[in-house]
């Protein structure tokens, strides 16, 4: 195999919340498998990824969790790099895209299309909410899709099934921050209009072809991304806007776009380009080797990510000039978790870093399944029951009985000496073939993405290792005939060798070990298939037990975790301990009416009222601001939290407190008397 350059990159996980098993069996996993197998090729190879830290995935969630945009991408950067680190994915770099140099190549970026006229300068209509002062595109807004009329598709997509959408395609579209239908107002964005783009576009995705010139080979893209390529390209490109009305983003770096920051599907896949600018910083290598040349460019993403990908970041790439287009974009399908589709807002996930700190020595063993189960081809499934199967029935019974086995045996027969090679039979002669065949079977199947065979296969030779043991009896053999059993336990030390190749890359760990057992280590490929792996004499090491069985009670814990959480809706705190009647009693309540109000200057949370509660009149500050204009709550009738201890908030004191609903999202409801009673009127 010839040395060749590869620039992979897995998809940057919102810093909006942790990672979970979709995203590793769909990007994570395949990606490192995929590039630990390049590198053991002694390709030359970076693998790139970092965290994306704008859009409305991070703002909707700091307005969520009611603290800054900032604190939630520092939170979650950090949970989801020391999750990938304790996982050990080997990724080159991990960056962010809040970074000062990320910001300076996006906007850099941007300006080169721009003053090489790749935008329109559109003004037009767009969604508003006027209760938040907001445009609202993405993920401010949803409604029905278009296509495929599921009900809560996102303003730029519909995830249920893949199409890209612009806010005015949604049916019945409500705005995520209020929830209520909203209004039209004009403003201006730079346009890319992607219809220019179809025709190479076209040529580009089917035929693998640039510019005339072959490019890459089609029948390795997956079906699926060529399909949903093609349908989106033969409905018809649309110009599509490349900055957003919002304060969190990368600023748009052109006059007249005050307010205004790059759209985030715009500004994100460029952080694979800032994070290798970082990383070739830190390691003397200059970035651009990396976007240019003949080097092949990898996406790893999940099937949601597609046209972002292959034809958004293509055009993008395209249109800046001289940097590489991707060789390929295996997308994965989606990982279902016991009957169910996997959901970050109903908590129905297996989160990353809760298993690595509930089986901190099991790394290997979630890799394992997850590849097994890997979603290439279609949707597949994760439950807990297979786990423990998989690894019950695969690893312990199979590669670890096998290892186990040929070395503790080696240890009693030789004390751990590698016996010698000798006469050969036709069985013998019939397995060493079958283990020259695997690694290019592996091989073959890594450069056509197809992981989970691929694992099958190295798993395959393990199973050679436990049947040829199993079939040849050298326990029985070595009273009648030991010079036949050196020859038997050298091929088996043989395969053991060779799977700590072969494994590596996908189970790392597990590879390490085999070879501290073997006192042998090699991480190239090229010595795979060999049976002169270690010689004679060589001095093996006493083994310990690979994989320690799942327990039932395991399984039945992680169930009934996963159960729990449907019954609670997560999103309302629990309902709080008993209080005693009398404790109640001492509460005053009544209804107030509002008779004025007004901002707190410099806090934009809060109004100060002043309120009629029927025995006095008095000044109560609320954190209501958001939700609630001044001119609109003066004349209503609220609730009042009446002998609260007057507080100081904003130097003014605040004598009493006015009870809100709150809901799931966070939105504040005033609790109006349904009659129209008087303030005063206490309520019990
Ligand atoms: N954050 C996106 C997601 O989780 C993926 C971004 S990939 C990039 O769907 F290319 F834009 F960086
Ligand atoms: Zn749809």
């Amino acid at each position: 195999m010839t040395k060749e350059k590869f620039t992979v990159t897995a998809a940057l996980p919102y810093a909006n919340g942790p990672l979970h098993l979709g995203h590793v069996a769909g990007v994570y996993l395949p990606s490192d498998i995929f590039v630990r197998f390049l590198r053991m090729n002694n390709h030359d190879v970076a693998f790139i990824c970092g965290s994306d830290e704008h859009g409305a995935a991070i703002t909707l969630r700091a307005k969520k969790e009611g603290v800054t945009p900032k604190e939630i991408v520092d939170k979650y950067d950090g949970i989801i790099g020391k999750a990938f680190k304790a996982f050990d994915i080997s990724f080159d770099v991990f960056h962010r895209t809040s970074s000062a140099i990320h910001h300076e190549t996006a906007q850099e970026f941007f300006k080169v299309l721009d003053d090489k006229g790749h935008f329109t300068k559109e003004t037009s209509e767009q969604y508003y909410d006027e209760d938040y002062d907001q445009f609202l595109a993405d993920r401010y807004i949803t409604g029905t899709c278009p296509s495929c009329k599921t009900e809560d598709a996102y303003g730029d997509q519909c995830e249920k099934c893949g199409s890209a959408l612009s806010p005015t395609d949604l049916i019945n579209p409500k705005s995520t921050l209020s929830g209520k239908t909203p209004i039209m107002r004009s403003t201006s964005h730079w346009y890319l209009p992607m219809q220019n783009h179809e025709q190479w576009l076209k040529e580009w995705i089917k035929e693998g072809k640039l510019d005339g010139i072959h490019h890459h080979d089609p029948s390795k893209w997956r079906n699926q991304v060529v399909g949903q390529c093609m349908s989106w390209i033969d409905g018809g490109l649309r110009p599509r806007a490349m900055t957003r009305d919002l304060d969190w983003g990368v600023t748009v770096p052109v006059e007249g776009s005050d307010g205004k920051v790059l759209y985030v599907w715009m500004d994100a896949p460029i952080g694979y380009i800032s994070a290798t600018k970082q990383w070739a910083l830190e390691n003397n290598k200059n970035w651009k080797d990396y976007w240019t040349g003949d080097r092949k460019l990898v996406h790893f993403i999940g099937k949601d990510n597609i046209v972002f990908h292959a034809i958004i970041f293509p055009i993008l790439l395209k249109a800046h000039g001289d940097l590489i287009l991707p060789e390929n974009v295996p997308a994965y399908e989606f990982l279902n978790l016991e009957g169910a589709k996997l959901s970050t807002s109903r908590n129905w996930a297996v989160w990353l870093h809760e298993y690595i700190e509930s089986y901190p020595d099991k790394m290997d063993e979630l890799k394992y399944v997850l590849t097994s189960i890997a979603p290439e081809a279609k949707d597949s499934e994760f439950t807990w029951k297979e786990y423990q199967a998989r690894i019950n029935n695969e690893l312990a019974d199979i590669l670890g009985n096998f290892v186990n086995r040929a070395l503790v045996l080696t240890q009693k027969y030789y004390a751990g000496k590698v016996p010698p090679l000798g006469k050969l039979t036709d069985h013998d002669k019939d397995v060493i073939a079958q283990i020259k065949a695997i690694p290019e079977k592996i091989s073959a199947l890594v450069y056509k993405y197809k992981l989970r065979e691929a694992q099958a296969e190295a798993m395959n030779l393990a199973r050679l290792g436990n049947k040829y043991l199993a079939d040849m009896e050298p326990w029985r053999l070595m009273k009648t005939d030991p010079v036949r059993v050196e020859t038997i336990m050298n091929i088996a030390l043989q395969i053991t060798a060779n799977l700590s190749l072969v494994l590596q890359p996908f189970l790392p760990a597990t590879a390490d070990k085999l070879s501290e057992f073997l006192d042998f280590k090699t991480t190239e490929w090229s010595a795979s298939g060999k049976i002169d792996l270690i010689s004679a004499d060589h001095l093996t090491n006493k083994p310990s037990i690979l994989f320690q069985k799942i327990e039932d009670t395991i399984v039945e814990l992680e169930v009934a975790k996963l159960e729990a959480t449907k019954k609670i809706d997560t999103a309302f705190e629990p309902q709080k301990e008993d209080a005693t009647f009398d404790e109640f009693s001492k509460i005053d309540i009544r209804l107030g009416t509002i008779i004025d109000a007004e901002k707190v200057k410099k806090a934009d949370k809060l109004l100060k009222l002043t309120v009629d509660t029927g025995i006095d009149k008095r000044t109560i500050i609320s954190g209501i601001s958001k939700h609630y204009n001044a001119e609109e709550v003066i004349g209503k009738k609220v609730t009042v939290l009446m002998n609260l201890p007057p507080r100081k908030i904003r130097g003014v004191e605040s004598q009493g407190m006015i009870l809100m609903a709150e809901d799931a999202q966070g939105n504040l409801s005033f609790m109006c008397p349904e009659k129209d009673f008087e303030a005063g009127s206490g309520i019990h």
